[in-house]
């Protein structure tokens, strides 16, 4: 079978993940890898920001801010959890998608551009040893968090991007019965 074929098959997320994290090399190997992704118009919607060590405080932080706007009494063990979100790995990637408007490539597919690139940051990963977690949440629309990322208006946040050494054993994958989501005609 082919390599491709079998990184594809065997890719699992990996939410316990500790350093090491990606040095230099290796994140210019994931980062031109996402920027092969599919792209209607060549919009190339993405930024990418690779956070890492007081980066990930910062962010924690900011997490932090997110969570009292919404729950303004929040205890502080609520505060110490939404602080700690970010150090779940050592580091996180924030896939956003800058979104242009634009006639022939609305905002849906500029968004399914950046998803792509996430996936294929995930794969080249799995290759390079790396384990990884795609998360979303209530922090992907935080205005505390969109501000601290120095988002503009339009832009979304597809993908916090989870990444580091993988902890432990790795699952089998999951596979969904074919029949449930394919059909054939002729
Ligand atoms: C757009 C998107 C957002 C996601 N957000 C979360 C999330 O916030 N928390 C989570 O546990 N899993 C989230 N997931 C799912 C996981 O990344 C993972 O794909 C899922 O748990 C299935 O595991 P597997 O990738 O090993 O098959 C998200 C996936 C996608 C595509």
């Amino acid at each position: 079978m082919s390599d491709v074929i079998h990184a594809i098959q065997n890719r699992i997320s990996i939410p316990r993940l500790s350093a090491p994290a990606p040095g230099p090399d290796q994140l210019q190997t994931l980062f031109s890898c996402a920027v092969r992704a599919p792209d209607h118009g060549r919009m190339r919607p993405w930024r990418f920001v690779a956070m890492q060590g007081d980066a990930l405080v910062r962010l924690g932080l900011a997490f932090e801010q997110a969570g009292l706007a919404g729950d303004p009494t929040a205890d502080d063990s609520k505060r110490a959890r939404w602080r700690d979100m970010p150090l779940r790995a050592p580091m996180v990637i924030a896939a956003i998608a800058r979104i242009k408007p634009n006639s022939k490539v609305p905002d849906w597919e500029q968004v399914v551009a950046v998803a792509t690139a996430v996936q294929n940051i995930q794969l080249a990963a799995r290759e390079l040893g790396f384990g990884t977690m795609w998360r979303t949440g209530e922090m992907t629309v935080a205005p505390a968090v969109l501000e601290h990322l120095d988002m503009a208006g339009t832009d979304r946040i597809v993908a916090f991007l989870y990444i580091g050494t993988p902890e432990g054993d790795a699952r089998a994958p999951e596979f969904q019965p074919l029949d449930e989501c394919v059909e054939y005609r002729s």
